[in-house]
């Protein structure tokens, strides 16, 4: 049998990285949990023996040292937004310090060749940037998890839910919601053993549309919601005035991501990443699941 690895989690508070350093710790991984901010509170981990160091990813430096500092191996990484190198600054730090492998959370949104990603394609290029870093840096050892629409962001709707009236550009539009914890399963699960594959599609258990979703949202906070369908433009004017997403952002998502013939199952990868979801995380959650667990967030 293989000694434990030892394993360092970036951006642990969030909610794929607290369950991903949960899952490598209850599997048996001496865990290290790497933040910007050590002294914040993580529910899940805070009754948790689990050493807890200071580094920020858009900080090499801090990268290194905190690498060096606990002989971590292997490493989860967010995103980190704010250079433009796709995190090769970073993710070189890592390997210089000593990890052997990295699990990258990237995005189901990347459909292509990472290298043939057009800058336009928003949310797969930056995604696609970290892995072409990951590839050339990591080769074989820097692995992609790419997870599906997350059930959290159904929670977008929260102050039109608590008005009674949802408008959506697309109320058809057809997602997996997979939970978050189902994705930081995964990953916690690949940092404490390691795959073969090196890239792994993940999506939720169902697909839903928004109608269904919202009907689900209605029926657990006891409130009557009514759907009014709205033009591309006011929905990209919605998520940059009240969600304070930026506006080029918005316009690609509500184009690209609640289009007219959204699908997620139109993907390339879709019947791979159901598989994968069952594969790795015995028992995936569904959004109706999610919802009654996460109901308060819906509230407060
Ligand atoms: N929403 C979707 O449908 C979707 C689909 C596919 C992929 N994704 C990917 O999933 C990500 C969101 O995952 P999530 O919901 O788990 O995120 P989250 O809950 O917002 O957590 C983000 C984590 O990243 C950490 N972080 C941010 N910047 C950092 C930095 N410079 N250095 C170190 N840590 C840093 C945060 O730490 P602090 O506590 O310091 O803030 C936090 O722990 C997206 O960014 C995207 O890449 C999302």
């Amino acid at each position: 049998m293989s000694s434990p690895r030892t394993v360092i989690v970036f951006g642990p508070t969030g909610k794929v990285g607290s369950v991903a350093a949960l899952t490598a710790h209850e599997e048996g991984a001496k865990v290290i949990l790497a933040m910007r901010d050590p002294s914040k509170s993580i529910p899940i981990l805070d009754g948790l023996c689990i050493e807890r160091v200071q580094a920020d990813l858009t900080k090499p430096e801090t990268i290194s040292t905190a690498v060096r500092q606990t002989g971590a191996k292997h490493a989860f990484i967010y995103i980190a937004h704010g250079g433009n190198d796709g995190m090769r600054g970073s993710i070189t730090a890592l390997k210089n310090a000593g990890i052997e492998s990295v699990v990258f959370l990237s995005s189901f949104t990347i459909k292509h060749d990472i290298r043939a990603v057009p800058p336009t394609e928003l949310v797969p290029y930056i995604h696609a940037q970290v892995e072409i870093s990951l590839d050339d840096i990591f080769a074989e050892n820097g692995v992609a998890v790419r997870p599906g629409y997350f059930a959290s962001n159904s929670l977008q709707m929260k102050s039109d839910c608590l008005a009674g009236e949802v408008k959506l550009p697309n109320p058809d539009a057809l997602f997996d919601w997979i939970a978050p914890g189902d994705i930081g399963r995964v990953c916690g699960s690949i940092l404490a053993h390691g795959t073969e594959e090196r890239v792994v599609p993940v999506v939720g258990p169902h697909k839903l549309s928004y109608h269904e979703v919202v009907a689900e949202i209605g029926r657990v906070i006891g409130k009557e919601l009514r759907i009014t369908k709205v033009s591309g433009e006011e929905a990209v004017q919605v998520m940059s005035d009240k969600l304070h997403v930026p506006r080029h952002f918005a316009e690609w998502f509500v184009t690209n991501i609640t289009g007219d013939s959204s699908d997620i199952s139109n993907s390339p990868d879709y019947a791979k990443a159901v598989e994968n979801i069952w594969k790795y995380n015995k028992e995936p959650v569904t959004f109706e699941q999610w919802l009654s667990e996460n109901k308060a967030l819906f509230l407060a």
